[in-house]
């Protein structure tokens, strides 16, 4: 028998069996779960942690050898999971407390192969946790990132799709998938902010980091500069204020012009009123052929 033949009647089960709502936090889709499968299989993980818990703990206590959920025990996402028939506790640890109190002071015993971030996600916990777990994952490793759609969890998903640490995989539904390249890591102790593609490419002034990466580094990197492809310009303090005088300038103008329109636009409404009163009026229709008359006269 293939040796993933039982993990996979597992997972399906997970899929079939565990209604989405099993707990009140919201799951990943089915979609998601079978691609966290595919992945977990290719790369041939054993070692695993997510933030949060849920179906994906279900699916990592059957794939994973050993897995860590770093959670909470507010809502019913622990308590469902840890007693759900489908769990196995033999693989999995959970280490209850925010990820904010539990992760700086966690110490990894062995690399990460597959990590999910899908724990608290207002900003800045997902960055948090991203600084916490990325020195920890291998290379070849598999990143997972959920709710992409929240704008601040999206700029961490731009940022990742960017760097050279990670090859983006794709997303399915609102779900990121990265793998770890063989970049050297970003040392969690240091700097280095130019050597990070997604800085560079949008630095306002690149010709500032010739000296570091040599002439015609931009253009090595990211191909021609254009007007659009250029980095957004940071503005200052004194160039909005500039920006908002002539805003204000241009809508002063605008509104003065449009109440020019709405006088002419009275004083034309006016003027024909008067031309069919005139036309109307019994004077009007009795010199009519006095005016045909005129019109014969003056074309001969
Ligand atoms: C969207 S749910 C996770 C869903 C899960 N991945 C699944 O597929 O079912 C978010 C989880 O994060 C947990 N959580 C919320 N705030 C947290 C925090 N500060 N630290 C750790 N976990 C937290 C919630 O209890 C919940 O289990």
């Amino acid at each position: 028998m293939n040796y993933q033949t039982p993990r996979k009647d597992a997972i399906d089960r997970i899929i079939r069996e565990v209604p989405r709502d099993f707990h009140m936090s919201g799951s990943l889709s089915p979609q998601v779960l079978w691609r966290i499968f595919e992945l977990h299989c290719q790369i041939g993980a054993k070692t695993s942690a997510e933030t949060g818990c849920g179906l994906t703990t279900l699916v990592l206590s059957q794939l994973s050898e050993r897995h860590l959920s770093f959670t909470v025990d507010f809502g019913d996402s622990l308590p469902n999971t840890r007693s759900h028939p489908l769990f196995r506790s033999e693989t999995t640890t959970f280490i209850v407390n925010p990820t904010q109190v539990s992760l700086p002071g966690w110490k990894f015993a062995e690399p990460l192969d597959f990590v999910i971030l899908d724990g608290p996600h207002a900003y800045p916990f997902p960055d948090l946790e991203y600084f916490h777990f990325y020195p920890q994952i291998r290379e070849g490793g598999v990143l997972v990132i959920d709710d992409i759609h929240i704008p601040t969890i999206g700029h961490l998903h731009d940022f990742l799709r960017d760097d050279e640490m990670w090859e983006h995989l794709g997303d399915v539904d609102t779900t990121g998938f990265f793998q770890r390249t063989h970049v050297e890591m970003l040392s969690p102790h240091g700097d280095g902010w130019p050597q990070q593609r997604y800085n560079r490419r949008r630095f306002a002034y690149p010709d500032a980091l010739n000296g570091m990466f040599g002439e015609g580094w931009y253009e090595a990197d990211f191909g021609p500069r254009t007007p659009n492809s250029s980095a957004p310009k940071h503005v200052s303090g004194a160039e909005l204020e500039q920006v908002e005088a002539k805003l204000a300038l241009c809508e002063a103008e605008l509104s003065a012009a449009r109440s020019a329109l709405e006088r002419e636009q009275a004083r034309a409404k006016r003027s024909e009123q008067v031309v069919d009163a005139l036309r109307n009026s019994s004077s009007w229709r009795v010199t009519a052929p006095l005016r045909a008359i005129k019109r014969v006269f003056s074309a001969s």
